[in-house]
This record gives structure tokens, sequence and C-alpha cells, in this order.
């Protein structure tokens, strides 16, 4: 057992932070070996429970889960950054292209270890990432992500029609190869795996069928896609399934509504949409800085707390500009603030750091698992430096309480905060 003394942030069942300005985190083996958290609160409750285990004191330091991110594509590491007249053209321009370099599987695999070093550096332990249609390019991630001994979820990407050589599979191969990588990856160490059709507009009926079939099979692999970004891609997948009722519903005509789904953006939704998502146990992936970035519109958090359906954060890199947590709360913020095309509301910034750990596990169906520092937790952490930079330290010391504090670090902090990352109770 290992125990470290430090401020400590955890979240209880109702998404409300927990914070101990001294406090003690005590990790251990679990029950499948694992290394677990095995108490975490005030070090003066706790300090005399664990005789013989040595502490390792971090004076001024954070302890903090790791974050999470609800959606992200490996293979677009060096898209970001990529201008385009928004979705469609960024696609065909850029992203196609570099996609269908991953037809060479040694190409894919020095990606994946870039990409999987730049979330480490990030503080994020925990992804839901998009591959690219090429089968390889899944056991390329995989297998670097279980030499780290991550918890990590990925799928290959479906796209059998409007996309062009090089990205395009073939429609029965794509779902055999599916299965395939469900056998070999799905629940292997921490790995898991999941259904990826690209969104609606790139895949065949008969995809999408089998995708949906693939689902009802295998009830604990994740779906992942896209849905209601931007305004010229929703018009287009109205015309290629004109008997769904609206966007979305295309994805539940064909099965692929359910617990652990999860679709990025959702922005352009009306309340059935809002109702399906609540109904189904579906998640969004909010991606604020790839929406800023392609200009696609405002996620509606006012809507979405209305009606009720599960959401967290994400980076979609490399629609996303940034892998950072940090980044993608504060973007956050300014898409809540937004009220012109939307009610405009303050998130709090409790609940922005919610939305990247605690919450978004429980978009996944892993609450309790990661995203967490509750006992029973996998000891996935962070130790966050508050004075990482001038400026910041400047300011985290004058925070009167813990919102000024956490609201300093998502404004202010960077990966240069992220002093150490604990993977499996761990450094990594
Ligand atoms: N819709 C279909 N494919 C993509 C993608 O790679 N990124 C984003 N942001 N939207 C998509
Ligand atoms: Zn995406």
């Amino acid at each position: 057992m290992q125990a470290f003394r430090a401020a400590l942030l955890r979240f209880d069942d109702q998404g409300q932070a927990l914070y101990d300005e001294d406090g003690l985190l005590v990790v251990g083996p679990g029950a499948d070996g694992r290394k677990v958290v095995r108490a975490a609160g005030a070090y003066a409750r706790l300090k005399d429970n664990f005789p013989g285990v040595a502490i390792e004191h971090l004076p001024g330091r954070i302890l903090a889960p790791g974050f999470l991110d609800l959606h992200v594509h490996f293979p677009q590491t060096d898209v970001i950054g990529s201008p385009a007249e928004g979705l469609l053209p960024w696609l065909e321009n850029y992203t196609f292209p570099h996609e269908a370099r991953f037809s060479d599987p040694v190409y894919a695999r020095g990606v994946a270890e870039v990409f999987l070093d730049e979330l480490q550096r990030n503080g994020v332990t925990t992804a839901l990432t998009f591959c690219t249609s090429h089968p390889h390019s899944v056991d390329a991630l995989m297998e670097e992500a279980q030499r780290r001994r991550l918890r990590l979820i990925g799928g290959k990407v479906l796209q059998d029609r409007h996309s062009p050589d090089g990205v395009r599979d073939e429609t029965e191969q794509s779902l055999l190869d599916t299965e395939a990588l469900i056998r070999r990856w799905h629940g292997t160490d921490r790995l898991g795996y999941a259904i990826t059709p690209r969104f609606a507009p790139s895949c065949s009926e008969a995809q999408l069928r089998g995708a949906g079939e693939l689902a009802a099979q295998h009830r604990d692999v994740w779906i992942q896609s896209h849905v209601a970004e931007n305004k010229d891609e929703i018009r287009w997948a109205r015309e290629l399934f004109p008997r769904s009722r609206s966007y979305l519903a295309i994805y539940q005509d064909f099965g692929l509504m359910r617990e652990r789904a999860i679709y990025a953006h959702c922005i352009h939704f009306d309340d059935a949409d809002r109702q399906l998502m609540r109904d189904t146990g579906a998640a969004a992936a909010v991606s604020p800085t790839s929406n800023l970035f392609l200009g696609s519109g405002f996620f509606d958090y006012e809507g979405a707390r209305r009606v009720g359906f599960k959401h967290g954060l994400a980076s979609d890199v490399g629609g996303g500009t940034s892998f950072c947590p940090f980044h993608t709360m504060l973007a956050a913020y300014y898409v809540g603030r937004e009220g012109q095309t939307k009610p405009g509301l303050s998130l709090s910034p409790q609940n922005l750091w919610w939305q990247h750990t605690a919450g978004a596990a429980q978009a996944l169906g892993l609450e309790g698992v990661v995203g967490n520092l509750q006992p029973g937790c996998e000891a996935d952490f962070l130790v966050l430096n508050p004075k990482a930079t001038p400026l910041l330290a400047r300011k985290t010391s004058n925070a009167q309480d813990l919102d000024e504090l956490l609201f300093s670090l998502i404004v202010l902090a960077d990966d240069r905060a992220v002093e150490r990352v604990y993977i499996d109770g761990a450094p990594a």
C-alpha cells in the first residue's frame, strides 16, 4: 500500500466536489489485482488507520482524479489546427487524406505513441477514441495502451460510402473486422471496444444495421458516433435518411442508442432529441474547442439540464484544438455563457471539472471505476501544482474558496500544472 498527503479533490454521487485541504489518499491492491483507492479523506481522520504504510507528503500540491476525454480521434493528432469553412470541407481537405496514411501500420503505431504521450502529459488517463477504418489502427492503439496499463476505449471507424479511396471500407468486411476486434480487445486488461459508425452520412443502411446488430449482441461494448454538429451535415443526413424523424433518430432507428452510446456534439437538437437521449441512456460528448474552431455552434447546456440527459467533456482532437482538459473546460464555460443562439448560463467550476472526470465516467457507465478518488475507484490520479506558473501562483494563492481555486486553474493552467500522473497506482 502507498499513501499520499496533499490537498485532495473528489466528487460525491450528486456531482458535488469534496475537498480536503489536508487530505490523505491511500492506494492498494483491489480484488482483481489492480490498484484501487482504499481510503480518501481528511489526513487528521485517517492518519492512524494505516500503521506501517509510508506516507509521501506533497505540500502545496493537489491530488485529483485523472481526466477522461469522452471523444477524441487518435489519428487526428496531426490534424489539429487545420482551418476550414466548416465541418464537411475540413473532413474532405484535411481529415480523410490524413487518415488514409494509417493504411501503414508502422505510421499508425508511431502516432499512437505520440497520442498517448499527449494524453498523459495533459493528465488524461482514460479516453474514448476513434481509430481509422483500418483495423490495424485499433491494434496499434490498443497494444500501446495495454503496455501503459491504461483504461482506454477505442474502435475501428465504419465508413462504407461518401468517403474517398484510402479510408472507405467494405460493408461486410467492416462488420467482420469489428466483431474480430471486439473479441480481441474488449475486456482485455483495462481496454474496451466501441462500435464506431463515423456518422450517418458515411454509412450505408446495411452498415448501420450491422452495427446495430453487433451492439445488441455485445451489450457492454460501447458505441460512438457524431450527431447534429453542423447545419450542412444535418441537411445531408436528413436527405439520406428521409424516413427518420431527425438526424439523431437515424441512430435510434438502427438500434444504436442505448446506455454506453456516446454521441459527439449534439448541438442542433430539439426537445424530442433530448428526450430520446434521456430515455435511451445515451450520452453527449460536448466538444467545445472543436465546435468553436469549426464554427459548428454552441451546445445547449440549459436544454440538456432541463430535459436531463447525460453529458461530459471531450477534446475532439483534431477538430478540437487542444488535448488539455483545462482548455476544454474553459471553452465549455464560454459555450455555456453564449446567450444569443440559446439560453446562456454560467457553469460552475465544480461542474466543469465534474464533466471532465466523474461526470464523464458516469456517461461511459464507469462511475465508481474511474474519474473519481472515492474508495474502490481505480488508482488513476494526478498530482497538480497550483503554482506551476507565476500568474497561476498569484491567482491560486489568493483564492478564497474552492470555486475560486478551481476556476483559477481552469482559466490559467495547462500541462505545466500536471506534475505527475499515476496509472494503476504507479507513476507513468
Ligand atoms: N463527423 C464525421 N467525422 C468527423 C470527424 O472526424 N470529426 C468531427 N468533428 N466530426 C465528424
Ligand atoms: Zn469527432
